[in-house]
């Protein structure tokens, strides 16, 4: 008897937490709606920026070592959406999400922030893969992600679907495990379905061939080129010294 009523009592458990998860991701998908549907101020996504620069740098170029995602030139609605899902726990950011200066941003900032990125232009030297199996990534490509991404990885503005054209690769591959393996839980449905059964050697290849699919080059800035909004911006030299500046403005 005893043993029924503790089976019953987990049961009741897991639905209400399951219930109390599918809420959060409810309440983020209206915050994407409300969001997409301001009209953005560029200058207020200017000011917005500034917290965001220490980790994203200056330009919105992240690191080559995948650490930190580019957001250049990232559609709007993609930003948005994955600046929600991050505030309502669907995405594990364990470095952004304790970061308090988010948790205060209006729907307002968020889509100023995410015009002003949309407008930058993008890394002209992303980081790319060991360029072992880019034919086998090609094909994997073409016939698994060109329906949503698009021919050159270019995304889809209106439907959310990230451009993930000359992004960090060991960044695409992590978050493509993490998609898969369902840790991030407002992930897309059909992409889920689609990539469970590619092997570590699939995702490496398609992750390789994806980082160096070119943005057209008038997106892309000139090698030396560094935001003048940033001028007199601090750039740390490696990667970890970027994560030591990370760590201390926590
Ligand atoms: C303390 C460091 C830090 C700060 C500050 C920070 N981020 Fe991030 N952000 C990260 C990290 C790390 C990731 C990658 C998380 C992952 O691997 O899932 C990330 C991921 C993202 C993503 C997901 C990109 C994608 O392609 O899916 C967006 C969008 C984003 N950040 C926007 C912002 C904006 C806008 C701000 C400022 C309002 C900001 N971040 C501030 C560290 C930071
Ligand atoms: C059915 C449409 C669909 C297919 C097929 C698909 N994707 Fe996606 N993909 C999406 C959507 C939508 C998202 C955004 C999910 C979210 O908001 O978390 C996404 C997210 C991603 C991300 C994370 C990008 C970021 O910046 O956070 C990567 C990487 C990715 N897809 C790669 C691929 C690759 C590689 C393939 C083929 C093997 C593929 N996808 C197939 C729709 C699709």
């Amino acid at each position: 008897m005893f043993r029924y009523a503790l089976r019953a009592t987990f049961l009741l458990f897991i639905a209400v937490a399951v219930s109390a998860a599918d809420q959060e991701i409810d309440s983020s998908v209206r915050r994407v709606e409300e969001a997409i549907h301001l009209k953005p101020d560029v200058d207020n996504g200017r000011n917005v920026y500034r917290i965001c620069a220490v980790c994203h740098m200056p330009e919105g170029w992240g690191t080559q070592d995948g650490y930190y995602p580019q957001l250049a030139g990232q559609h709007a609605s993609v930003i948005i959406k994955q600046l929600a899902d991050t505030l309502a726990r669907n995405r594990d950011a364990p470095t952004m999400l304790p970061f308090a200066a988010l948790k205060d941003l209006s729907q307002q900032d968020i889509a100023d922030v995410a015009a002003y990125l949309a407008l930058q232009p993008m890394v002209p030297d992303n980081g790319v893969g060991p360029g072992r199996y880019l034919e086998h990534g090609r094909r994997l490509y073409e016939a698994n992600c060109l329906d949503c991404h698009g021919k050159n990885g270019e995304g889809d503005e209106h439907k959310h679907v990230p451009l993930i054209q000359g992004q960090h690769y060991n960044y695409l591959v992590r978050q493509f495990e993490w998609i898969r393996d369902g840790k991030r839980r407002n992930a897309d449905k059909e992409m889920v379905a689609q990539i469970k059964r590619f092997t570590e050697r699939d995702i490496s290849a398609v992750m390789d061939y994806t980082s160096r699919l070119k943005p057209s080059a008038e997106r892309v800035a000139k090698p030396d080129w560094r935001n003048p909004d940033f001028r007199n911006y601090y750039r740390p030299h490696s990667p970890a010294e970027w994560r030591l500046q990370d760590m201390r403005s926590r």
